[in-house]
């Protein structure tokens, strides 16, 4: 990877959270080259990829969130790391009782995911969704009627304007750039990178003090070396996600432990995982550009920007929003039809299987689902 060694070549060394940043989606990048989830062809599977029931549940949440809010005439979702878009195309297909006030506004780092994402949803232009701004409006005391949506848009960044609905995420956090710091025989260090990008290497550097403060913080107990990761990308994405959303709410879905010290406790390999055509990659400094890496999300290090008011396994958020309701009527269909073996009778027997698989305790169904609501 040209741009990680001439970065290497300038600085020496890149701190771990350079080298993931880099390796995802500076040029060449995993993320920057297309990877990404989805079926066949593709590196993983993500919970919207597995089929359209993940998205007809969030499209029930959704419903009931806008209910909540009193059902405004402009309900904007905002999917931040949406990839090619498999969860918009769901949701939209659903057809919530929303769809008329939706704006959902695809938020994607990539360039060639973004590309794709016209592929399967008609896409608007931005001002369409967020408004020419109203500041610069002659009719600015007049609010413009509110055309019937859905609308869809994709930006390469959260927006800047205040929003009234929900900010959405499923497996992003895990995504984002972190640090990596290992308890030493004196104190803390830092995890760095060097060599060539065929033949990387790490470098331990101590940690300066504030770090280290930080670290001893999260992990009091830590033993010598025992590594943690520090995932201040994921905090400043949270707090960014948060501070848009006027009212509303921000939901993520991951992969999480409670504690970063519970991480320490673990073997890094476990919780730093790599993944490339739909099995685990090598090591994390191997193949840069051309795997994925991911890391666990630490809960304790998200509340710093407030506690959650909801916290479930993913299989338990599904359920407490309607996916039992879907799964018995699935069955009936199936059960109905499956003598005719038509489309229908095909689609519900597919519905059981994805909920296996979304509800799946040693998988998808682990995740953790964390909601911020605002007010
Ligand atoms: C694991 S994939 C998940 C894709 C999709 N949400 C799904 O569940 O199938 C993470 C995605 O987040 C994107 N991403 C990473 N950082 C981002 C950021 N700061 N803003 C928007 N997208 C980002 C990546 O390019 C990638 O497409």
């Amino acid at each position: 990877m040209e741009a990680l060694d001439e970065r290497i070549d300038r600085q020496g060394s890149v701190r771990f959270d350079e080298f993931v940043d880099l390796a995802l989606y500076g040029s060449g990048g995993f993320y920057a080259s297309g990877g990404g989830a989805g079926r066949s062809g593709a590196d993983f599977l993500t919970s919207p990829e597995v089929g359209p029931l993940f998205g007809t549940v969030v499209a029930r949440y959704l419903d009931a969130t806008w209910a909540r809010l009193g059902r405004p005439e402009e309900f904007v979702v905002v999917e931040a790391g949406a990839g090619r878009g498999a969860l918009a195309l769901a949701v939209l297909a659903a057809e919530p009782a929303c769809s008329g006030a939706l704006r959902y506004v695809l938020v994607e780092r990539s360039p060639a995911l973004r590309a794709r994402q016209g592929e399967h949803l008609s896409l608007a232009e931005p001002f369409v969704v967020l408004g020419a701004s109203r500041e610069h409006d002659d009719v600015a005391d007049e609010p413009l009627p509110a055309a019937a949506g859905p609308f869809v848009v994709s930006l390469p960044d959260l927006p800047a304007e205040p929003v009234t609905g929900v900010v959405i995420a499923n497996e992003l956090l895990d995504n984002l750039a972190f640090r990596l710091l290992e308890r030493t025989d004196s104190d803390w260090s830092e995890v760095r990178v060097t060599g060539r990008s065929d033949s990387l290497v790490e470098l331990l550097v101590p940690t300066d003090a504030t770090t280290a403060e930080r670290a001893a913080a999260l992990a009091p107990d830590a033993t010598v070396g025992e590594r943690i990761p520090l995932q201040d990308s994921a905090v400043d994405w949270l707090r960014s996600a948060r501070e848009i959303v006027d009212r509303g709410a921000v939901v993520v879905f991951d992969y999480a432990s409670s504690t970063t010290a519970s991480l320490g406790r673990r073997p890094w390999g476990e919780w730093v995982r790599t993944y490339v055509a739909h099995g685990r990659g090598g090591t994390p400094l191997e193949w840069p550009g051309r795997q994925d890496v991911t890391v666990e999300v630490a809960v304790d290090q998200l509340v710093a920007v407030g506690a959650p008011q909801v916290d479930l396994a993913q299989a338990e958020w599904l359920d407490a929003n309607g996916m039992a309701e879907l799964l018995d009527e699935g069955r009936r269909e199936w059960e109905g039809r499956a003598g005719v073996g038509d489309l229908a009778a095909l689609r519900a027997r597919s519905r059981v299987a994805e909920a296996e698989a979304l509800t799946d305790p040693t998988g998808l169904g682990a995740f953790r689902v964390l909601e911020w609501h605002q007010p």
